[in-house]
This record gives C-alpha cells, structure tokens and sequence, in this order.
C-alpha cells in the first residue's frame, strides 16, 4: 500500500537517507527500529512531504507522491502523528477535533465519535483547552486528530515516548485494536518490546540505510539487539 524505493534525502548538503526502500502492506504494521540520529524521522516527513526527497520515489496505493504537498498526502489517505505534541494548544479538545474534520476530505463529524472511542479517557475533557492537558492526554488527542481523517495509513513517530506507562500500555492496546480493524500503519518504536508485540514488519535503520528488513518471524534473533544498541 505504501512504496519507498531509493529514497534519498537529508538537510542542506548533509545527507540523511542513503537508499531507502520498505514497503507497508495492507492491513499490516511495519516498525521502523534504529538508534537516535539514524533517520527515522526524517522517512516519516519525507515520506508525509514535509521534506523534500532529494531521490527516490514514494507510492501510496499505486499513485506515485512526487510534488504533493502534506496535506494533499492527508487527502489521499494518510495519517500522520508527528514526534511530540501536534495540537493547537488554546483550542478545546473538541475544538482540536472538529478542526480536523472540517479539514478532512469527508468532514464526517461522526468520525469524531469513532475516534473518542478508540480514546474514550479524552470524553471528560473535551472542553478542555488541548494545552492545559497531560502529556498522556495530549498523545490521545493527537492520535485522535489523526483518526478523524479516517486514514488508511497511520504513519505514527514514537507515540510512546515521554508518557508514563499506563499511557504507554494504552496507546499500545489501542494500536492493536486499530490493526485488528485493518488499518495500516508504519510506527517509529524504540521499545523493542512493545515493537516486537505489534508488528508485522521491521525495517532496521542504520546511519541512514536499511541495516535489515523482513517480518517479524525473520527478525527474531540477536542481531537485532545488536542493531539498536546505543
Ligand atoms: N531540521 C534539521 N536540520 C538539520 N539536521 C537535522 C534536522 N533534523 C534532523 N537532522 C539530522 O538528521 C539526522 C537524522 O535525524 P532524525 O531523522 O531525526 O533521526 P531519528 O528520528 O532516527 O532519531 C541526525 O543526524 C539529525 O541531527
Ligand atoms: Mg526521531
């Protein structure tokens, strides 16, 4: 469903991405995995059109996505939930939500509910300013945010970073769920426990290239250890 090849890309004459190929299936979950600095990052926004790719190609059901902007990318289908915060903060939790959908390519309110389901903590707050909120509740709402454009592809950087763990838990329940419904999803993970739990594929990075890549069966060796270590 979504195809990179020979993605090339960094910042100014800095290259980041030497090459990069990996695939998302349909219905499937593919984690990327590396150590800090490797580039993880920069293939979601370039993947998204946050960032320009200095070579290479991306296709997502078979449409190639040279020149869209992010927005457009959102459009055809694509979920993004950017490392860290990604809400406005002075607008209410509702607010957050219904600005999504007006935005959205079917601004469906109904897909308001369907994601409070999916975060049903974030029903209590929902007049809430989005920054007054728990960093907990903060990743709910910006996982939320990207539900609501009823994506076909969730595309998530580290959603489990920096909240305590029985957010962690949840967001991790809740990513299952969202799999178990069909959703494809490419996930930035470090946990190496909570990765080998919900995915489907792996692609290792290293400085910049695909150090390894293959399903999780594949990958259940040492190596991959070895491959994250800081
Ligand atoms: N905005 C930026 N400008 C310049 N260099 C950047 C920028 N963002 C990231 N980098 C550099 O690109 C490399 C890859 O970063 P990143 O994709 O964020 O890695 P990861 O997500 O795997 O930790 C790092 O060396 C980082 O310092
Ligand atoms: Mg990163």
């Amino acid at each position: 469903m979504l195809c990179v090849e020979g993605l090339e890309a960094g910042y100014g004459g800095a290259r980041v991405l030497f090459g990069v190929s990996m695939e998302v299936g349909r219905g499937r979950l593919t984690c990327v995995m590396g150590r800090g600095g490797v580039g993880k990052t920069t293939l979601l926004n370039v993947v998204m059109g946050v960032l320009p790719a200095s070579g290479g190609s991306v296709t997502f059901e078979g449409r190639s996505l040279t020149g869209l902007r992010p927005d457009e990318r959102v459009r055809l289908g694509m979920g993004y939930v950017p490392h860290g915060h990604d809400t406005f903060p002075q607008l209410s939790v509702m607010g957050n939500l219904m600005v999504t959908v007006e935005a959205s390519p079917h601004k469906d309110a109904t897909a308001v509910d369907d994601a409070l389901e999916v975060f049903p903590l974030l029903k209590p707050v929902l007049n809430r300013p989005a920054g007054s909120l728990s960093s907990g509740q903060q990743r709910r709402l910006a996982m939320a945010r990207a539900l609501v454009t009823r994506p076909r592809l969730l595309i998530l950087d580290e959603p489990a970073e920096g909240v305590e763990a029985s957010v962690v838990f949840e967001i991790g329940e809740a990513i299952e769920r969202l799999r178990a419904s069909g959703l494809a999803m490419l996930l930035v993970e470090r946990y190496l426990d909570l990765a080998l739990r919900l995915a489907d594929d792996f692609v290792i990075l290293d400085a910049g290239r695909v150090a390894r890549s293959g399903t999780a069966e594949e990958l259940k060796g040492e190596d991959v250890h070895r491959l994250l270590e800081v």
